[in-house]
């Protein structure tokens, strides 16, 4: 792998990231889990890096990510942040890393950030808001997840989509409103009608909302690289768009990826909508 070559844009920063949505424009997410996947798609032009837990399936060969631990985490991010340049790194806190108390969650941010992560990522709704706004507090940028949260799996009985009733959706929203006030930047919204996550952008116009099978009403997109670039062996969720399909390279892929999301072309409705 070269590194001589000079970046060809500058870091994306928070605050890069936040004038993007004040003008309308679409953020394009990514998983990478190692340094030439991160090159790659830095490469490409996607604003943001997911060092996601998802490591667990895509990597590990787990069937959820409820066994992936935070050492785990920190080398993928310390891989990750190896290969990348410019895009913004959202670090993953895997399940048991921040549910016992604000100190433990604070503890594992900083490894995460010490790896290379820009801001760490964590889900649900309710209790977690307390925990953001200790983060927050100290200096660690929060991207919170809500809807379909698979640390979750066993307790929400499978990968089912959140929000479909009234009560749901009023549950969702509600958490989306505390995790914003108590200071989070951004949010992953995964697996929900595509009118609930419209509403939770509505309700909070400054925070970045990341849509992954939650419509076109989102900030920005994100999907799990080895799903658009169709390594996943099974079946993918309705969702998932296979970016390969017109042939060339991975790197031409993602390029088609950001310029779908972009120009707003991805994700459909129709398609690709709940
Ligand atoms: O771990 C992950 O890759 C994620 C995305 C599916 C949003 O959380």
């Amino acid at each position: 792998m070269s590194s001589t070559a000079a970046p060809a844009r500058k870091p994306v920063t928070l605050h890069r990231l936040r004038e993007m949505h004040a003008q309308g424009e679409k953020i394009t997410m990514l998983t990478a889990y190692d340094a030439t996947f991160a090159r790659l798609v830095d490469d490409a032009g996607v604003d943001s890096i997911l060092v996601g837990d998802s490591l667990g399936m895509t990597v590990q060969g787990h069937t959820s990510t409820v066994p992936v631990s935070l050492d785990d985490m920190v080398y993928h991010t310390r891989c990750v942040a190896r290969g990348n340049r410019t895009a913004w790194v959202i670090g993953d806190l895997p399940f048991g890393s921040y549910q016992e108390s604000r100190e433990q969650a604070l503890r594992s941010s900083i490894a995460l950030m010490q790896a290379g992560a820009h801001m760490v990522k964590l889900e649900g709704g309710g209790w977690t808001a307390e925990t953001v706004h200790f983060l927050t507090e100290r200096g660690v940028p929060v991207c919170a997840h809500l809807g379909l949260t698979p640390q979750s799996v066993h307790a929400l009985g499978g990968y089912r989509i959140q929000g479909r009733d009234e009560a749901g959706a009023t549950t969702l929203r509600r958490h989306a409103r505390e995790l914003a006030d108590a200071g989070a930047a951004m949010m992953v919204l995964e697996l929900m009608p595509s009118g609930v996550a419209r509403e939770v952008q509505a309700d909070n116009p400054g925070l970045m909302t990341i849509g992954i099978g939650a419509g076109q009403g989102t900030a920005g997109q994100v999907l799990v690289l080895h799903d658009m670039l169709n390594l996943t062996r099974g079946k993918l969720p309705r969702f998932v768009r296979d970016f390969t399909a017109e042939g060339g390279s991975a790197e031409e892929a993602v390029r088609r990826y950001v310029a779908a999301v972009k120009d707003g072309s991805f994700p459909d409705e129709s398609i690709h909508g709940y």
